[in-house]
């Protein structure tokens, strides 16, 4: 009998900018409303990052704190995956600025770009690398300045998204023959550019060599967003044996309280089982799941043994899940 070969994620860390803005506050300068926010998305206030700081900024020192829960330095990594939508040029990658900025000169680092869903694609590439034998330890990050792509008289998107990053550290690990499972069970993605101009920004190197800004058809990424959400997550369990019944807690993008809380209900699960921060941080893109993960595991709801779900959706569009047993 051979030994199992899976991914455990043995540190989470998050960091947030310290400028909070409410939802009053942005009633000042666009037309809108904490009432209006609240109901329609479930956001209160977002944290902005600060000018002059940057993705690879919030990047590096959510890698720290996951380094730091790890117990491991930077020397124990050999991959950095950066999952972002917002890098701080448009090359080189974010994840080597964050590579140099944590002093590792060994190894290699790249982005990800899946929009929201980027973080779970994240984990499901560190994933295949620790299992094919490429990296034994990989830190993922999920890190947005999202502000930076929004046009801030546009009332229909500015309310929405927030800045901010989160990190975890995968590592390689042999299980026994007999011995309980852990790590990424398995991964689903998907995507589907037909759907590719519903939510998109209106700029880039090869179109208008300008950044642009966000657009969004929002009730048809509404429409979407339930039904993708829980194909993916059947289409784990299907691949694992379980059912909705084990799983012990539901971490999906913050997106919107209301998509949550439609996925959660057509899955059948009980609302204290899903990680909501959506109140908090607004819809931070690729930092959205990490940073639920952090606050869950930080408080201790997600413990050791849990089966936990990762799911997100997002631009493209893509959507995908991981099914972890912690
Ligand atoms: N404040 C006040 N009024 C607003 C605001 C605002 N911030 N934004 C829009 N409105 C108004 C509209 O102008 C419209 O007014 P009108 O009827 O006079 O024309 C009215 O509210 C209703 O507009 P709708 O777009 O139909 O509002 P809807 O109820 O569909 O809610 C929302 C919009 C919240 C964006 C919804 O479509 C939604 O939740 N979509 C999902 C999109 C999402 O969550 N995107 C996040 C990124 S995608 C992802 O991460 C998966």
């Amino acid at each position: 009998m051979t030994n199992t070969v899976r991914s455990v994620i043995c540190g989470v860390g998050s960091y947030l900018p310290a400028n909070v803005v409410t939802n009053e506050e942005l009633a000042k300068t666009v037309d809108t409303s904490d009432e209006w926010i609240q109901q329609r998305v479930g956001i209160k206030e977002r944290h902005i990052a600060a000018e002059g700081e940057y993705t690879s900024d919030l990047a590096t020192a959510a890698a720290r704190a996951a380094l730091a829960n790890a117990g491991l330095a930077i020397e124990d990594i050999d991959l950095i995956i950066v999952a972002t939508t917002t890098p701080d040029y448009t090359f080189p990658s974010a994840a080597t600025l964050v590579q140099m900025k944590l002093g590792m000169h060994h190894g290699f680092a790249f982005d990800i770009q899946a929009v929201c869903s980027g973080f779970v694609y994240a984990v499901a590439t560190a994933d295949s690398y620790i299992k094919s034998g490429m990296a034994r330890r990989v830190l993922v990050i999920g890190a947005e300045t999202f502000s930076r792509l929004l046009d801030w008289t546009d009332r229909t998107t500015c309310v929405l998204f927030g800045d901010g990053a989160g990190a975890v550290v995968m590592e390689r690990v042999e299980l026994a023959p007999g011995e309980p499972e852990r790590g990424v069970l398995t991964s689903a993605l998907r995507s589907d550019g037909r759907h590719w101009d519903k939510l998109y920004v209106d700029g880039g190197p090869s179109t208008t060599g300008t950044t642009g800004h966000v657009h969004m058809q929002g009730p048809e990424v509404f429409r979407h967003a339930v039904g993708k959400i829980t194909d993916v997550v059947y289409t784990t369990l299907e691949q694992t044996g379980y059912t909705v019944g084990d799983l012990d807690w539901f971490v999906p993008h913050q997106a919107n309280k209301r998509i949550i809380e439609g996925a959660g209900a057509k899955l059948g699960l009980p609302p204290e089982k899903v990680i909501m921060t959506v109140d908090i941080h607004a819809n931070t893109s690729a930092a959205s799941v990490p940073l639920a993960l952090s606050v869950a595991v930080a408080d201790g709801r997600i413990k050791q043994g849990d089966l936990v779900m990762l799911e997100a959706m997002g631009g493209g569009f893509t959507w995908g899940a991981s099914l972890i047993r912690w």
